[in-house]
């Protein structure tokens, strides 16, 4: 089949797969294939792909399979074309792969394009609240872009508003992390831990253990994107101190590797420690309503702020040592509710298994931060992590559709690992989890709701 030549009125379930990992190439990087699958009509005009068939085929990139081919295998069973399949790469600005099917179809762009990019904008305008992507450097803050724009090799320390943040040379936080040393800190080395954007490790300045993030290049992030998100990460955190928040205490950008200094959280993340990582003791209820309760804190915070953290999820809670939540990574907040309620970005980001319906698409607004920590919450009651391949449900979050067609109660989730719960406490946090879970916007609970529910769960 592979062989036959590639026709408009071709079934796009017919194209060979080598072709499908050809086009699979242009459109994986960037999660390309969200906004594709969001754009995939029926006759009806409905959309085809929910956020749960997104999050579907999210899932599979873990199991390295490539999202793309499956979206278009999946859409392939319905008798869609190779023409259906080149306006829809066109209409979305994939120009490369649209010309790798037929490459005749570029020659009509002209005409196609504008209509395309018209019927986009009708999308966009549909959610009422368009707003141009901003890639947001803290307004009113003209002081931070010069600090952060001028790579200092000397240490200093800079005042940025009321907060002073210390400035490193890379030399000196080698020297304190080992060479930075890959090596866990179980196996000798200062290793202790790893993201989406870089290596975390530990050292110690002048007798205090600090965290550092060197953050490193991915291959379709240039080095100047590289450190305008570290200028955002910079500026945002310096302005954002709180009880509930860690510390930013310096950062480098005297090399291609900028690095962020934070302070250092004796008990790692809430997603190691419900997992007990390294066989750490399972966090009691009450502690986790303690903690469930001041990570909220966190975020309300941040929304007054007009902050959207944008990647609340587990791994970005990290505790102190007497178990205090402290919010992490506000490098992705970049959105300011100053400007605007509504952020629509090109690019997507946040962690599938915790993103809101409308966030899958690009709609950021502080309500997807809620939807997060709703997932987030379903972690603290059940032990549970947000995915799993080989559970089912794959995905956390389907246990509330479980549990409201009676399949299953929230009791039969409770954390079998964790002691002295009682189900009525359980319940509330739960009733919060489900509320802050609404699939609309506009019925989920703002911050200070969400966190005036835990705090009176952890009065009783
Ligand atoms: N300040 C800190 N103190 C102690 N441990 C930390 C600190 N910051 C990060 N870590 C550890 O390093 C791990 C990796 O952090 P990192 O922020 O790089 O990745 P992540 O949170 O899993 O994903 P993302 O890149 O989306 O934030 C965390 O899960 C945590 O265990
Ligand atoms: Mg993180």
């Amino acid at each position: 089949m592979s062989d036959c030549p590639i026709t408009p009125s071709m079934c796009v379930r017919c194209l060979g797969y080598g072709m499908m990992r050809q086009l699979a190439d242009f459109i994986d990087p960037q999660d390309g294939w969200k906004k594709l699958a969001a754009d995939i009509k029926d006759p009806s005009g409905a959309n085809i792909y929910s956020q749960l068939h997104i999050r579907r085929f999210e899932a599979l990139k873990q199991v390295g399979k490539s999202p793309t081919c499956e979206l278009l295998f999946d859409w392939g069973t319905q008798n869609c074309t190779v023409s259906d399949l080149v306006d829809l790469l066109i209409r979305n600005h994939f120009f490369a792969p649209a010309k790798l099917l037929l490459p005749d179809s570029m020659r009509t762009t002209d005409t196609t394009v504008p209509l395309s990019l018209q019927e986009t904008t009708c999308l966009n305008e549909k959610e009422n609240q368009v707003t141009p992507v901003l890639p947001l450097l803290v307004p009113d803050k003209g002081s931070l872009t010069s600090v952060s724009c001028s790579p200092s090799t000397k240490e200093s320390c800079l005042p940025l508003n009321d907060s002073v943040l210390q400035s490193f040379s890379f030399d000196k936080l080698k020297s304190l992390t080992n060479n930075f040393d890959d090596r866990t800190v179980s196996a000798g080395g200062n290793k202790i831990g790893e993201g989406g954007f870089g290596v975390v490790y530990k050292g110690c300045i002048n007798g205090r253990t600090v965290a550092v993030k060197k953050l490193t290049s991915v291959t379709d992030v240039s080095i100047e994107d590289l450190k305008k998100q570290f200028e955002q990460e910079i500026s945002i955190m310096a302005e954002c101190q709180h009880e509930n928040l860690v510390e930013l205490l310096g950062f480098s950008n005297d090399s291609d590797q900028p690095c962020l200094v934070y302070d250092y959280m004796p008990n790692g993340s809430l997603l190691d420690r419900l997992a007990c990582l390294d066989n750490t003791a399972p966090i009691p209820w009450k502690t986790r309503c303690k903690i469930a309760y001041g990570a909220s804190n966190g975020i309300c915070f941040l929304h007054e702020n007009n902050h959207i953290h944008r990647d609340v999820k587990s791994a970005n809670i990290l505790l102190t040592e007497n178990f205090v939540a402290k919010l992490s990574d506000f490098g992705l907040a970049r959105a300011s509710v100053r400007l605007t309620h509504t952020i629509l970005t090109d690019r997507i980001v946040g962690t599938a298994a915790y993103m809101a319906p409308e966030a899958l698409r690009g709609e950021i607004t502080p309500k997807s931060d809620i939807f997060s920590f709703g997932v987030v919450l379903l972690e603290i009651i059940t032990g549970l992590t947000p995915v799993d391949e080989n559970r089912d449900p794959q995905l956390l979050l389907s246990i509330k559709e479980e549990i409201e067609d009676e399949e299953k109660t929230i009791q039969d989730y409770v954390d079998e690992k964790m002691s002295s719960w009682n189900i009525a406490s359980i319940e509330q946090m739960y009733s919060v989890a489900c509320q802050c879970l609404h699939e609309k916007k506009n019925r989920r609970p703002d911050s200070k709701t969400v966190r005036q529910h835990l705090q009176d769960l952890l009065a009783e």
